[in-house]
């Protein structure tokens, strides 16, 4: 049977893809983000999941104006990197696992979620700075992706219980696939960042570790959050973070934090980094 092993959480700022495909590993503005997720990469090398959910959220990228889906999930059996405005990041292309992703859309669906099915959608920032945070520079990924795009960059997002109870139904259907696979999900985006407005800059240490307290122990209140309170409190971006829950969903109600980074500032963002792992 697949089972959901562990849950990743990390910020997915554009610029530390960049910094990263331009070599910048070592330079001092970045240096100490990178070293945050040394922990991580060799977890997973240990780990070797078969696929990683990875719920992120589309900037503009597949997605406009012209077409908001609320969730979205990729059953394509590859993705191919967004140009953003100066090409595609050279990272290599993202390979789905179609039987898996149509399992969920399936089991999801009939669970009274309503997930848009993707058969083609580039994949941007959100889903490929995550990757290369967690497994360095590659020739090639070295498992299966199912992109799970979420809307917040439109109003109005989904509520950050409803994503929390998505990530249940997600649990449910991939412990229902009769394949035997190593699954992870994956929440990607936040922590507090406004790049817009006369908050611009805006960064809340003090709600984001709050946020990351609760992650482990008390994910029903981050549930609860609203949206003016993540407007309020982690700027207008900071909405991403409902993104996590999600994640947070799809794991075991008491669960292991084996890893945690919080980094002020990644150009505006806040970076948060977690690593929760069900007990076996
Ligand atoms: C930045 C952060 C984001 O989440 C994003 O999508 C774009 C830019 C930033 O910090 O610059
Ligand atoms: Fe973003």
């Amino acid at each position: 049977m697949a089972r959901i092993t562990a849950g990743v959480t990390t910020s997915h700022v554009p610029a530390i893809g960049a910094a990263f495909d331009a070599g910048k590993r070592n330079d001092p503005y970045w240096k100490p983000v990178f070293d945050g997720y040394e922990f991580g990469k060799r977890w997973i090398a240990e780990q070797k999941p078969d696929v990683v959910i990875l719920v992120y959220n589309d900037h503009a990228s597949a997605f406009s104006l012209e077409m908001i889906p609320t969730f979205a999930i990729g059953c394509a059996e590859e993705f191919a990197i967004a140009d953003e405005g100066w090409g595609p990041r050279p990272v290599p292309k993202v390979y789905g696992h179609p039987e898996l992703a149509w399992h969920i859309a399936q089991a999801v669906i009939q669970d009274e979620f309503d997930l848009t099915i993707v058969n083609k959608m580039d994949v941007d920032h959100g889903l490929t700075v995550p990757l290369s945070l967690m497994f360095g520079p590659r020739e090639a990924w070295p498992c299966r992706v199912i992109p799970l795009a979420v809307n917040v960059v439109v109003y109005p997002p989904p509520s950050g219980h409803r994503c929390y109870m998505l990530g249940k139904a997600l649990r449910r259907a991939v412990d229902s696939f009769d394949q035997d696979l190593n699954v992870q999900v994956w929440g990607t985006g936040g922590m507090s960042h406004q790049l817009q407005g006369p908050r611009a800059g805006l960064i809340n240490k003090e709600f984001d570790l709050a946020f990351l307290d609760r992650m482990a122990r008390d994910p029903e209140a981050l549930a609860r959050i609203s949206h003016l309170e993540y407007v309020r409190e982690s700027g207008s971006e900071g909405i991403e973070l409902v993104m996590w829950l999600i994640m947070r969903g799809a794991l075991d109600e008491a669960v292991e934090e084996l890893h945690r980074f919080y980094h002020v500032p990644a150009s505006n963002t806040a970076v948060g980094h977690i690593i929760l792992q069900n007990k076996p």
